[in-house]
């Protein structure tokens, strides 16, 4: 099976703060470094490192010649990236010691996905094969709909969150990935809990505790723990997650094996600087030791 990633790609402009500028407050950099990123291209990345076949569905702009070609030498299928006028999706992302971040998004081409492009790509998928979405891209609702006709499984990963945004997709999903608080300001925004809302499986990622799978059939819950490290770059450690979790079971594994996967991979990404280029390999997710 393969995973459909309709995505975004972003440049990421990192730079190492001494803490994270406050309103009005001029701040100098320590460093400032570039990867490939965007919430999308990091999945998909991430999918492709858990040993996954990825197709990616996405446009960057006449300055994204470089991240199309790094995404396709980390192995992803670049067949549905196309190349617009509008500029290429930017983040300028400031990230302090202990790793907590604040993240500034310039959408450019990210938002501008054509439906053309979107029907032809997804004309390929094979009924069971996956789709996953974020909220970084225009057309998540279209597509949802259409993977749903399709008989594709698909996933909405929440971020960044907008309750609209994931209200407009949900009557299509199989699969929800969110925060603790985000499900929270979903359950207020709808008036029903995570495990109601009709959607077979959601999973509420918990910070230093872990992540939790709600089966939306049975209403039974499990959990898996985080594991012990030192962050010093939170930046893609829930898009490391996701495209884990998706990519292990995509493989055949059960949803707790995926988890616990995805939960390894997610935490070495937090000791690492960096976005999709330091994305952990399933052998070193593998042999880590916690
Ligand atoms: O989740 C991290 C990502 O958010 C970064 O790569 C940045 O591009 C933004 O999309």
């Amino acid at each position: 099976m393969a995973i459909w990633n309709l995505g975004s790609i972003n440049a990421d402009m990192v730079y190492a703060m001494p803490h994270l500028p406050a309103a009005g407050e001029t701040l100098a950099a320590s460093s400032l470094d570039r990867f490939l990123g965007g919430k999308g291209a990091n999945m998909s990345v991430a999918a492709v490192r858990a040993g996954s076949e990825v197709h990616h569905i996405g446009a960057v702009g006449p300055d994204g010649h470089w991240a199309v070609e790094r995404l396709q030498s980390y192995g992803v299928g670049i067949e549905h990236v196309t190349q617009i006028n509008t500029p290429t999706g930017h983040a300028i992302i400031a990230v302090e010691p202990d790793g907590e971040n604040q993240i500034i998004l310039f959408p450019g081409s990210n938002r501008a996905l054509s439906q053309e492009q979107l029907k032809q790509a997804l004309s390929k998928a094979k009924p069971d094969d996956i789709l996953v979405m974020q909220n970084e891209t225009s057309l998540q609702a279209e597509a949802a709909q259409l993977g749903r006709q399709l008989g594709l499984r698909v996933c909405y990963a929440a971020a960044p969150f907008d309750a609209d945004a994931v209200q407009a997709v949900l009557p299509f999903l199989d699969f929800l990935i969110l925060n603790e608080v985000e499900a929270a300001q979903l359950e207020q925004a709808i008036g029903k809990p995570p495990g109601a809302i009709g959607v077979r499986d959601v999973i509420i990622t918990l910070g230093a505790k872990g992540a939790r799978h709600i089966d939306g059939d049975t209403g039974t819950t499990q959990e898996v723990p985080a594991l012990p490290v030192t962050a010093v770059d939170t930046t893609g450690a829930g898009d490391t997650f996701t495209g884990y979790v998706l990519a292990s079971l995509d493989q055949g594994l059960a949803m707790e094996k995926a988890m616990a996967t995805a939960s390894r991979a997610a935490a070495l990404m937090v000791t690492r600087h960096g976005t999709a280029d330091v994305i952990p390999e399933l052998t070193e997710v593998q042999g880590a030791r916690f």
